[in-house]
């Protein structure tokens, strides 16, 4: 009998968890109506300049927005929407963004690209933190099916500590990759769905 009555008391523990989510994410559909010009409607953006946001983790969502916010990530579109946002709503943003479905990028990967990336990530142990697949968790980013060009874009800021908020993993790594090397595993990264 007590066994039951915990095991009735974690289930329903576990449908109030769901239940937050999906009123999370909710919230977070309406906030993002703020979003959708630049990353899209469904955080599916159109242009490489914009990171999608669709199925990205939620907690790397969440931190970036603390990150523009607080001042430890910059960029001027962003650091200027992050100033108007509460801790409440970032994380209703990264409960609906990362409950979105990725869509297939467009992008045509050139084969020797993406053989050439996928050997250099190999050599740097990128699926050491980012996950086989690219897939990230928690804190560390989804990178698969990204726009190549964001990636460019981040891999350069990294390297010349334009982007900083990393704790140094990233801005150390960025180092030993060349013009060509972030070429190559953009690209790669872009093929990963
Ligand atoms: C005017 C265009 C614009 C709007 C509107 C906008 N963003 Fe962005 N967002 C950008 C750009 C550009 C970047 C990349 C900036 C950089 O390089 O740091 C970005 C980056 C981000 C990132 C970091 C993604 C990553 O992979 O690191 C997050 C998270 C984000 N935006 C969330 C939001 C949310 C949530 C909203 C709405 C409240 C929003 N953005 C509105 C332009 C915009
Ligand atoms: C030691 C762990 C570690 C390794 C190895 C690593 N990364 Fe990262 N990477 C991170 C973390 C953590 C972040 C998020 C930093 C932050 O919070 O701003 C990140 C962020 C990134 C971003 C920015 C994504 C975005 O949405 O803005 C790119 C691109 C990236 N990594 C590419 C790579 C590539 C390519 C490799 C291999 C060549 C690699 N990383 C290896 C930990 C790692």
């Amino acid at each position: 009998m007590k066994f039951r009555n915990a095991l009735f008391s974690l289930l329903a523990l576990a449908s109030l968890v769901i239940n937050a989510q999906a009123q999370d994410i909710e919230a977070g559909k309406k906030k993002a109506e703020a979003c959708v010009a630049c990353h899209g409607a469904t955080g599916n953006s159109a242009a490489g300049m914009f990171p999608t946001l669709a199925g990205q983790n939620p907690r790397y969502i969440y931190l970036q927005l603390k990150d523009y916010k607080e001042g430890r990530r910059q960029n001027p579109m962003m650091t200027a929407i992050a100033s108007t946002l509460e801790k409440a709503d970032m994380q209703d943003l990264a409960a609906y963004f990362g409950s979105q479905k990725q869509v297939r990028s467009t992008f045509q990967a050139d084969p020797q690209r993406i053989k050439a990336g996928a050997a250099k990530a190999d050599e740097s142990l990128c699926a050491m933190c980012h996950m086989g697949g690219m897939t990230g968790q928690n804190e560390i980013p989804r990178l698969a099916g990204q726009h190549p060009d964001y990636i460019i874009t981040q891999l350069k800021n990294f390297k010349s500590r334009t982007r900083h908020n990393d704790a140094g993993n990233m801005t150390s790594l960025a180092q030993t990759l060349s013009e060509n090397d972030m070429e190559n595993l953009a690209h790669w990264i872009s093929s990963l769905y």
